[in-house]
């Protein structure tokens, strides 16, 4: 067990003991370091005022992984182990702009400059990660971040200008990057980067950062079996995995976190894999590592993960915490119901797999048992044939929460409806199967009138309600509507359905 909170800024290492564990990263730096380049604009992982830079070892722990993430709703504590970049980490000993920045003063990036350092960090995060990226590339780097006043092009003049000055670094970095860094590598590292790596290789324990704070307490365990005791020991506990649910519980509700319990550090829920079957993906790996495994079998789930919030927030937010979170508004549970997806609960060494739709009883409620955590999620690969949809509609298209969320699961057999599944998010109180819906279709021919029995009898099977994101109207609507565009785009088969080879 370990009391200290470990990390790297700027090249040296900050040890911090009793510090309140729901303390920010951006309260921390703007009000104990005074290194107020970080702002704060929403305090809640919607503007990107607040965007710094983590760097984590890779997996061979020869190279640093860097990752955006919003400050102002990620704890303190959960930097241990990492390096913190903030703006001011940028600029060169001598003064000299980094590249971002400097591209960013060029193509005049900056107005009234509030939103800037988060845009900086942005770019930052995506020239130390990509060499050429698209604009989608780049406007999908920038959905998380809101500008009132420069407007966005010059920011993303900026992006593609930042390039340019890559080549300016001096020979003795030149050397270094000509060089390869270790025999397990035959990519070059920059040297500050290297001393990083240095770094961080000796922050690395085993073992448990237990951080008491008056009567609050944070523990960050290493191995599944401690954090299955921990929480058995601690049913009440938070357990925190990206926090960008549970941040905001501190940052807008004020709520006082006494245990947390920190998913992130467990080394085996770390991992995802596939078999013939299905793909398994841990409670701690990130929305941003899940999703290309997903979208690598399900190819028609790309636009519903790139508008999953913003490249930030998918960095830190978990698919483990999107599911455990139960909100009727989340995003993935649709269609991981549709598919059929499972999940297995942990209490102390016993598990249990259960189907994610019997997971979600009433608005925020779950078959969990006290004691009992999410472990893994099991998604099933695609069947022969299986064609697999979800729509999202929401007020913006980058960076909002859905007003409705419709996920289908059809498979085809002489025309007939042979298999489907239809789920929806935001209009119950749970995401839920459509089973009236279903059992008008299944065995059906795949016709416009069969899609029409359906759309009637999805008013059987949800009353939505009202609210600020959406009328009840507009949402039985377009319930009934999202289940006919995916009657259209399924239905330009003679026979049978195929997944990947449609047109939109
Ligand atoms: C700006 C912003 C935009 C967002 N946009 C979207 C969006 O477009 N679509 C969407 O669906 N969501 C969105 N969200 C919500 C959030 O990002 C997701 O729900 C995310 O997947 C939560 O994962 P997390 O790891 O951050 O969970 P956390 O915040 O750490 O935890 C969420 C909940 O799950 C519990 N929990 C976490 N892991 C486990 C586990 N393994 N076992 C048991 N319980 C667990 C926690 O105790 C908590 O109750 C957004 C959030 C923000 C702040
Ligand atoms: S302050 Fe707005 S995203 Fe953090
Ligand atoms: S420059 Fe003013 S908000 Fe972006």
């Amino acid at each position: 067990m370990t009391d200290t909170i470990r990390f790297v800024l700027d090249g040296n290492v900050v040890t911090l003991r009793d510090v309140d564990p729901t303390r920010t990263v951006l309260q921390y730096l703007r009000e104990d370091r005074q290194r107020t380049g970080t702002k704060e604009g929403c305090a809640e992982g919607d503007c990107g005022a607040c965007t710094v830079v983590v760097a984590e070892l890779s997996a061979d722990r020869n190279r640093l992984q860097y990752r955006a993430i919003n400050s102002c709703i990620q704890f303190l504590p959960t930097l241990d182990g990492k390096e913190l970049i903030t703006v001011e980490s940028l600029a060169a000993d001598d003064a000299q702009l980094h590249p971002v920045q400097q591209a960013m003063v060029d193509c005049h990036g900056a107005q009234c400059g509030f939103c800037t350092p988060g845009f900086v960090m942005s770019l930052f995060a995506v020239y130390k990660t990509q060499e050429n990226p698209s604009r989608k590339d780049i406007d999908d780097a920038l959905a998380g971040n809101l500008c009132r006043c420069t407007g966005y092009r010059p920011i993303i003049d900026a992006a593609k200008k930042m390039y340019e000055y890559g080549s300016e670094i001096s020979s003795e970095d030149q050397h270094w990057m000509n060089c390869s860094f270790s025999s397990a590598t035959e990519n070059a590292i920059e040297p500050s980067e290297m001393m990083t790596v240095e770094l961080l290789r000796s922050l690395a324990h085993s073992q448990t950062l237990h951080v008491q704070h008056g009567n609050k307490q944070y523990f960050a365990p290493t191995s599944l079996a401690e954090f299955a005791q921990l929480v058995e020991k601690h049913p009440d506990a938070c357990i925190l995995a990206g926090g960008t649910d549970v941040g905001l519980w501190v940052t807008k509700q004020f709520r006082d976190l006494h245990t947390v319990l920190y998913i992130g550090n467990v080394r085996e829920l770390h991992s995802a894999s596939v078999n013939r079957k299905h793909l398994d993906i841990g409670a701690a790996v990130t929305l941003t590592d899940a999703m290309p495994l997903i979208i690598e079998h399900y190819p028609d789930l790309e636009e519903l993960f790139l508008r999953f919030a913003s490249p930030p927030i998918r960095n830190a937010g978990t698919l483990g915490g999107n599911i455990a979170n139960a909100s009727p508004i989340g995003d993935t549970m649709p269609v991981l119901i549709a598919i059929g997806t499972t999940i297995i609960l942990r209490k102390g060494s016993k598990t249990r797999e259960i189907a994610l739709d019997d997971f979600y009883l009433d608005y925020q409620k779950t078959a969990s048992k006290p004691g009992e955590f999410v472990e893994r999620i099991r998604i099933p690969l695609p069947g022969k044939n299986q064609c697999v949809r979800t729509y999202k509609l929401s007020k913006r298209f980058d960076q909002d929460i859905s007003a409705v969320c419709g996920a289908y699961a059809l498979r085809l057999k002489d025309r007939r409806v042979d298999h489907v599944r239809v789920a929806y998010g935001g209009v119950a109180a749970i995401p839920k199967r459509a089973q009236e819906c279903e059992k008008a279709l299944l065995g059906k021919e795949w016709t416009e009138e069969t899609v029409r029995a359906g759309m009637a009898a999805l008013d059987t099977d949800y009353s939505p309600i009202g609210d600020m994101r959406a009328s009840k109207e507009y949402r039985q609507l377009t319930t009934r509507n999202l289940l006919y565009r995916f009657w259209l785009e399924s239905s330009g088969y003679e026979g049978e359905t195929n997944v990947y080879n449609y047109s939109r």
